[in-house]
């Protein structure tokens, strides 16, 4: 866990944030423990920012992986942590590539404080076609 997490506050300080200031990292962690990471990358025109949680599923889905057991996402402000929930569109997002009530979402304030949730708590009702 503390290793994870480890990752996503490595992911963060990639983050390009310069409109929120509100710096995201996520540490995604297949089955067999490799780690794709990712951060947020912002963009003068809003909407096409990217959350941090995504930018580690695309990484990761356009390499071939989609056996994913959980993330670990870390942020907040420049000198502030908040361990933030991830919005509707990332838990949409990993609702396509994993198992509602098995994947374990880790909101972390640093290595040692943080909350395990399962994506199904974050998202009990998901779209699918
Ligand atoms: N953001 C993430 O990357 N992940 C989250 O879980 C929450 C929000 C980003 C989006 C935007 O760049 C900034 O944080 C403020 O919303």
């Amino acid at each position: 866990m503390e290793t994870l997490i480890r990752e996503a506050l490595g992911a963060r300080k990639y983050a390009y944030a310069p409109y929120s200031g509100f710096l995201v990292g996520a540490a995604l962690e297949c089955r067999d423990g490799t780690v794709y990471t990712g951060c947020n990358i912002e963009n003068a025109s809003y909407s096409p920012s990217n959350c941090a949680e995504r930018t580690a599923f695309f990484k990761a889905v356009s390499e071939g992986r989609r056996d994913f057991c959980r993330i670990a996402i870390v942020g907040g402000k420049e000198g502030e942590m908040t361990a933030p929930v991830p919005c509707g569109v990332c838990l949409q997002v990993m609702s396509e590539f994993c198992q509602a009530e098995k994947f374990e979402i880790i909101l972390a304030k640093s290595e040692t404080e943080f909350e395990v949730k399962k994506l199904e708590e974050l998202l009990p009702c998901r779209f699918s076609l």
